[in-house]
């Protein structure tokens, strides 16, 4: 339990997968370090190992299953109302992977946060890894963005770049980038559970500064 007398902050994870950046947000929670309450955890696939992960941690999980719905705009419109009823102060996609309706988008600015696996614009959308193997780039890292309308475009609170070391293929580097998403994103979160990071005026701004477009950088101190 954490040992803060803080008031936490209210967070709702939504995810699709394995989970692990949730896990990292669980484990920051339980020691403390993370003044977080997870006060639910949302999947849109059934039989995910994130559920696994939350159930294990004693969260409450819901799945809304977007194979249900006639269309994006119902589905989402759902999901707004499933976030809603925790009133959360954050929500958290961590490894959502959906196209997001500006509606949704415009109901949670400013209080919405992604993680991406690259260096944000670079290698927007999916198979980032390869993709930055394949363009011969010397770095490739990990973004953590407040959500905007533009799929993977809000603005960045944190990037995190890693080498592409010879010889690297996309697991290799997926697992090297993974590290840093597991240090970051609970950094982020940290920060603005603590209202030194907020998204102002469609920028994100630390502790009162303009942070650069591509966010606060931090540099893999490990291969
Ligand atoms: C993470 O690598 C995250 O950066 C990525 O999905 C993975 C989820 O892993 N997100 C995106 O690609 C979003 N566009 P996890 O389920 O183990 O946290």
């Amino acid at each position: 339990m954490p040992t803060s007398s803080r008031p936490q902050l209210r967070v709702v994870v939504l995810i699709s997968g394995s989970g692990s950046n949730l896990q990292a947000l669980i484990d920051g929670a339980n020691s403390g370090e993370l003044p977080i309450e997870i006060a639910a955890v949302i999947s849109n696939r059934p039989d995910v190992f994130g559920l696994t992960r939350a159930k294990d941690a004693g969260i409450v999980t819901q799945v809304l299953d977007h194979k249900g719905f006639a269309s994006r705009e119902t589905f989402d419109a759902a999901l707004m109302q499933t976030i809603d009823h925790y009133q959360p102060d954050l929500v958290v996609l961590a490894g959502f992977m959906r196209i997001l309706t500006p509606e949704f988008t415009r109901h949670y600015l400013g209080r919405m946060l992604n993680i991406h696996p690259s260096l944000l614009p670079k290698f927007q959308g999916l198979h980032t890894h390869q993709r930055a193997l394949d363009a011969g780039e010397s770095h490739h890292g990990v973004t953590v963005h407040f959500v905007t309308a533009e799929l993977d475009g809000g603005p960045a609170a944190i990037q995190a770049r890693v080498p592409v070391l010879p010889g690297d293929d996309a697991t290799q580097l997926a697992k090297r980038v993974q590290r840093q998403e597991h240090i970051i994103y609970p950094l982020a979160i940290k920060w603005f559970a603590q209202g030194h990071l907020v998204m102002h005026e469609g920028k994100a701004l630390l502790n009162g500064e303009l942070l650069p477009a591509s966010g606060y950088q931090i540099e893999a101190n490990e291969p």
